[in-house]
């Protein structure tokens, strides 16, 4: 990407989403080799999410490092009778900085809504963790012609209620979910198209200055190889990885060729 148009953008932030993946041990050793392959990397902001059962030793391994550590989902309320669920606080005891809010896979399995996922969110922003709110069409939505009608009613729903100060602090993940896991990529116009869109959508929610300032992220099989493409586009503000996260090459050559 030339000079000019890096000043232009906003700091790229590239995230792992590790999903259901890694014990302790096998998280430790990609970070390890991770905190190796990109010691001088210092242009990105790099985030890895480890399942929760992780936070803990990985959060001490990256302690003096440039990753970050983020989480996969959190409770909306703070504490109390709520089985089986994790709050912001505890997470924050881990020094998680980032929670990936509303992922599709989460959407579907667990139907989280919309409301929901506000709700999280401003939980989120209340404990001072940066929330990555996820939107995205399914494949039938995409060929239906219903992309930018789905992503607004994400986007509109899911933030609804944050101050501006909160959006700016939010990151929106656009990942279509027929991109996800599939080894299908959106084109690089694809991604823009829609991530102009949101930005479009954020500019009427809060106003231009604020929109100008938010981070969107593309996800769905971002690779080594696609990297470079999709990050050099105007709108695009990083990415989220799932499959190629989960080994310190393949994270470490994305997150590279995005410079
Ligand atoms: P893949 O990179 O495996 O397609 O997953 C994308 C994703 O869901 C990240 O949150």
């Amino acid at each position: 990407m030339d000079t000019e148009l890096r000043l232009k953008k906003r700091r790229l932030i590239i995230a792992g989403n590790w999903k259901m993946n890694k014990t302790v041990a096998e998280g430790l050793e990609l970070v390890q080799s991770l905190k190796r392959d990109l010691a001088n990397v210092k242009e990105v902001d790099v985030v890895v999410c480890p399942p929760y059962t992780a936070l803990s030793e990985v959060s001490k391994e990256i302690l003096d490092s440039n990753i970050r550590l983020g989480a996969q989902n959190m409770s909306e309320h703070g504490s109390g009778a709520y089985t089986g669920e994790i709050a912001a606080g505890m997470l924050k005891e881990f020094s998680v900085r980032y929670v990936i809010l509303g992922h599709s896979e989460r959407r579907q399995y667990q139907q989280e809504s919309d409301a929901l996922v506000a709700r999280k969110a401003l939980a989120a922003h209340a404990a001072s963790l940066k929330p990555i709110v996820c939107v995205g069409e399914s494949l039938q939505e995409r060929e239906s012609g219903a992309t930018n009608k789905v992503v607004e009613t994400q986007v509109r729903g899911s933030l609804a209620g944050m101050t501006k100060d909160q959006a700016a602090e939010t990151i929106v993940a656009y990942e279509p979910v027929w991109a996800i896991g599939t080894g299908k990529t959106a084109s690089s116009e694809q991604a823009q198209e829609v991530h102009a869109f949101i930005r479009s959508i954020l500019t009427s929610m809060f106003d231009e200055q604020i929109s100008r300032r938010m981070r969107i992220q593309y996800g769905g099989s971002v690779k080594a190889g696609n990297a470079k493409e999709l990050m050099s586009q105007p709108d695009v503000d990083g990415a989220l990885v799932g499959g190629a996260s989960l080994e310190a090459r393949s994270f470490a050559d994305i997150i590279k060729n995005s410079l």
